[in-house]
């Protein structure tokens, strides 16, 4: 892992101060030593190895950006994220030195993030190689039509790969365990009191995916112990990330462990409690951001609550990718690794207590 310290000498090497990192910079910026910048906060952040059904010597950086901004559903209230919001927000990302971006197709912003790629691609900002470029393939009818099981998967990654622009994603994921939508897969029709066999197929169209190298690795995501049990009893390729909600109000620790005991990277989403999901009508007016235990240990350490968020979750070897369009707040959460959390710390902001409603999105422990 590369130290903070790492960072900040970088920095003072190319004599920038971190300030000039945040707002809106770059506008009037030398072009190249703005990528010189970019790719010393790049080279600064750390990265994880991946194992199971990923590529040898593939590493994935332990932050990223998320672009899922609630579009595909308003009454669900949460920011609504179009391809204009995410490309804006990916090509800053990138300058400002982010190497990987959580996507998706049901984001229904994913044209805008292969827009910016490309753009900074063009612009000799960055290479393809150097991102780290996550998407997934729907179920749960978050793609109108997508479904799981094995064609009805296959036929997902022509679309994924055409709105990134690009020949492989880095990393796809199954986005839920269920339900199987309206799939045409005998495994996944009518609605069986278990979708393990619909499961199964989908993971085999991933492993298919893998092995013709549409993908350079691929996982889970809102996979609970059965699910996961349920690709383990294949006895084929593991999955090399699952990607599951972990934040303080909601923590599955056991879980956490049951992957890493398989190595399997946990990686954790709406890692700041997902603050704009927050209408009192919704029931969620809760912000981690805000927790009085957070503020105070962000106090001692002389850094943003937001950090000490991520903080926390890297010290659980979780991997983080807050989403955000604020420039000010990527610098901060790319250079969240100043934080080292004490024992005592980490223990405090596990025991915040969480409101009645501790959860951004509905719990998969519903599908069998
Ligand atoms: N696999 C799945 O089923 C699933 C489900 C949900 C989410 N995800 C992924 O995880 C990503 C993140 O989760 P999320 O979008 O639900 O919630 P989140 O990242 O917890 O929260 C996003 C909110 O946090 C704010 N924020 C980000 N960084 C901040 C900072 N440093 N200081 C203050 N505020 C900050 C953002 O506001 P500003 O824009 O103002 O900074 C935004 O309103 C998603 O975008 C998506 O990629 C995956």
């Amino acid at each position: 892992m590369v130290s903070a310290y790492c960072l900040c000498l970088v920095l003072i090497l190319l004599g920038t101060s971190n300030a000039q990192l945040g707002g809106e910079p770059h506008d009037n910026a030398h072009p190249e030593s703005m990528v010189s910048v970019g790719r010393a906060v790049a080279a600064a952040v750390s990265s994880v190895p991946l194992r199971n059904a990923a590529v040898p010597g593939l590493r994935m950086p332990v932050v990223g950006i998320g672009t899922g901004g609630y579009a595909f559903s308003p009454s669900q209230h949460g920011e609504i994220w179009n391809d204009t919001t995410a490309q804006k927000a990916v090509r800053k990302w990138i300058q400002l030195g982010g190497r990987r971006i959580d996507a998706s197709y049901s984001y229904t912003d994913q044209i805008g993030v292969g827009k910016a790629i490309a753009a900074a691609i063009a612009a000799g900002e960055v290479t393809r190689e150097e991102l780290f470029v996550v998407s997934k393939v729907g179920s749960g009818g978050l793609i109108p039509g997508a479904a799981m099981g094995y064609n009805d998967t296959m036929v997902q990654i022509g679309p994924i790969l055409s709105s990134l622009q690009m020949k492989y994603v880095d990393l796809l994921l199954i986005h839920w365990p269920g339900p199987p939508g309206k799939s045409k897969d005998p495994a996944c029709q009518g609605q069986p009191a278990t979708f393990k066999t619909c499961r199964q197929q989908t993971w085999k169209a991933l492993q298919d995916m893998f092995k013709q190298g549409s993908t350079r690795a691929i996982g889970v995501s809102n996979f609970e112990q059965n699910h996961l049990q349920d690709i383990i009893d294949m006895k084929e390729l593991l999955p090399s990330v699952n990607q599951v909600e972990y934040h303080p109000y909601w923590h599955e620790d056991d879980l956490v462990k049951f992957c890493q005991e398989r190595n399997i990277t946990f990686n954790g989403y709406s890692p700041m409690s997902c603050p704009d999901y927050a209408p009192p009508t919704h029931g969620w007016s809760h912000s981690a951001l805000q927790e009085p235990v957070v503020m105070q240990i962000a106090q001692v350490h002389s850094a943003d609550p937001s950090q000490v968020l991520l903080a926390w979750e890297l010290a659980h070897g979780v991997v983080v990718n807050p989403r955000t369009r604020n420039p000010d707040h990527m610098t901060l959460n790319l250079q969240f690794e100043k934080v080292k959390l004490s024992t005592d710390e980490i223990a405090k902001i596990a025991a915040i207590v969480p409101p009645e409603k501790n959860k951004v999105c509905p719990d998969p422990h519903q599908y069998k």
